[in-house]
């Protein structure tokens, strides 16, 4: 028995020993490899050469050094720089944060970022670097790398409000973002069919809003409904740790409070946001319900929803006490106030709506709209913060201080950018990654269809924008909605491998790009997924598996 263990760990030891094909996604700018490998061992130290900041990229390091291969490393400010990994700092004057540089030679490995973030970055090509078996001795191969990072706001959102998700899967999402070089997280906590964020002063937002009766089976309208409980919510305990724990990643949360439309399970729970609080809640006829279908409910069904928000003074104060306390759990510059998708069915039928629009001297229900969000701009805008919302705030006037989020294509995004407003590109066509990605899929999406390589050629920066226009294209994001996603290993296996795509869209420069080199890439890191047991999608390998027109299902969609 002894004899075996031994060979075993012999046949370990020595094919982690070779050095791998290098082989890094995103893209650096910059790669030289030469012959031969620094081996990591359980003497090896993390040596933190510059001041404050780079613990979290050790930490990060040691960590999954720990997981993923049972090694854990000494820590040290004061050590050998030979022999060991050193961490440090390089003032290299580029604008956006994250670039660095790393040397892997016999002498060691230095990782030197332009800031913490940069060190971190260099971390991430690291483990890039790293055998994908495990082994009691990790060979580098020697590289030399420069790197820096093409967008500023490199984003993924996740929406929670179709179907939740809990505060650890949270944090391992958390991680596919920080592993790909993304900075961004947008959090989509409300939606319709669920609250997801604990509010103490309206605790009937989560006690009644953050739970539905049951859900529809299949594409929308569904054949049946389940009937089964879904729900949950995040404490501000909870939030609050996932927030530091992105922020050790370099990953800011951007939380989404949605307004004007999509609040149905705000209205479950506070009825008196509606214009018409005593009607009971509508849904499709054609959508089977479970349960009760008097009062407010919260949907059980996917779309666009006519009871909204109504713009009274009660509402703004329940949304300005609500952000207070969003605020307070979330450090980030902007917010995400949604404005999409909102009906103006209620606020035509409502006399209060129809004798504000007169007071307020507004042209009609899309002024009325414009109204709300500048009014939540301002409020934002006092507190230190602004406001991103999706390309429908566009509508009616665009708020002072408003970025925006174009996701109905790329014409909200140029609107924007030639009005001098900062513009994150998300359109549906190449980063909706709820679309499907060939097909056979053998269960149910939303429809559409986005393969990799439509992710991998989408270039965030429109070739209608002037020179002077196309910086206020601060980056794009990838969306994944959740209506047809209720479990993860689905999850990752919408995200990924479109999720590595775009991180070469949002990292690399142009001219790194190159699709043949991508696919090549992509051998090894799929081998990294199943290393770090993440699903994903093999579609782009089945030729046959593609989708002449687009079949996203848009009949719920109110134009
Ligand atoms: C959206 O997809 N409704 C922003």
């Amino acid at each position: 028995m002894k004899k075996i263990a031994g060979i075993v760990l012999l046949v370990l030891t020595f094919s982690a020993t070779h050095a791998q094909d290098v082989s890094i996604i995103p893209q650096p700018t910059k790669l030289v490899t030469t012959k031969g490998s620094f081996n990591i061992t359980s003497k090896t130290q993390i040596v933190l050469a510059g001041s404050s900041g780079l613990e979290k990229s050790a930490n990060f390091l040691n960590d999954f050094l720990q997981k993923f291969y049972g090694l854990k490393l000494n820590i040290v400010s004061k050590g050998d720089f030979k022999n060991n990994i050193v961490l440090n700092y390089y003032k290299m004057e580029y604008p956006i944060e994250g670039a660095y540089n790393m040397h892997v030679n016999k002498a060691g490995i230095v990782i030197e970022g332009d800031n913490a973030a940069g060190t971190f970055y260099g971390i991430q090509s690291l483990i890039q670097l790293l055998p994908t078996e495990k082994a009691i001795s990790l060979a580098v191969p020697f590289v030399e790398i420069e790197d820096k990072p093409r967008f500023a706001y490199r984003g993924m959102m996740l929406d929670v409000g179709r179907h939740f998700f809990p505060t650890s899967y949270i944090k391992k999402y958390i991680d596919f973002i920080a592993m790909h070089k993304l900075n961004t997280f947008q959090w989509h906590l409300t939606e319709d069919q669920g609250w997801r964020i604990e509010i103490k002063k309206y605790p009937k937002l989560t006690s009644m809003g953050s739970h539905r009766n049951g859900t529809i089976v299949g594409r929308f309208p569904g054949k049946s409904n389940d009937g089964l409980p879904e729900g949950g919510f995040y404490t501000q305990e909870e939030i609050k740790m996932l927030v530091k724990y992105a922020s050790d990643r370099f990953v800011t949360i951007i939380p989404e409070i949605e307004m004007p439309g999509h609040a149905s399970a705000a209205i479950a729970a506070y009825p008196q946001l509606s214009c018409f609080p005593d009607s009971s809640t509508k849904h499709p006829s054609k959508s089977p319900w479970y349960g009760t279908t008097q009062g407010k409910q919260v949907q059980q069904t996917w779309g666009v929803f006519e009871d909204v928000f109504a713009p009274t003074e009660y509402t703004f104060n329940f949304i300005q006490d609500v952000l207070d306390e969003v605020l307070q759990l979330f450090p980030s510059k902007f917010i995400h106030i949604g404005g999409d998708e909102c009906p103006k069915t209620a606020w035509k039928k409502s006399a209060f709506c129809q004798q504000l629009i007169q007071d307020k001297n507004l042209k009609d229900e899309h002024g009325l709209q414009s109204y709300f969000i500048q009014r939540i701009e301002k409020y934002l805008n006092g507190k230190g913060r602004q406001i991103i919302g999706w390309d429908e705030i566009l509508e009616g006037g665009l708020a002072p201080n408003a970025a925006v989020m174009s996701w109905r294509g790329e014409k909200g995004g140029i609107e924007a950018a030639k009005q001098k407003h900062k513009v994150i590109m998300t359109p549906t066509t190449y980063v909706y990654f709820d679309y499907s990605q060939t097909k056979h899929e053998d269960s149910v999406t939303i429809g559409g269809y986005l393969t990799l390589k439509m992710v991998y050629d989408y270039e965030p920066i429109p070739s209608q924008l002037s020179k002077e226009d196309e910086k206020y294209v601060i980056g794009a994001q990838a969306n994944l909605w959740t209506e047809y996603i209720s479990n993860t290993s689905k999850l990752e296996y919408m995200l990924f491998p479109r999720l590595t795509a775009l991180s070469e869209v949002l990292w690399s420069s142009k001219e790194n790009k190159n699709w043949n080199d991508f696919q090549k890439k992509l051998i090894p890191q799929l081998k990294r997924y199943d290393f770090w047991n993440w699903n994903y999608s093999k579609a782009f390998q089945d030729p046959s598996s593609k989708i002449k027109e687009t079949q996203y299902d848009l009949s719920f969609v109110i134009k």
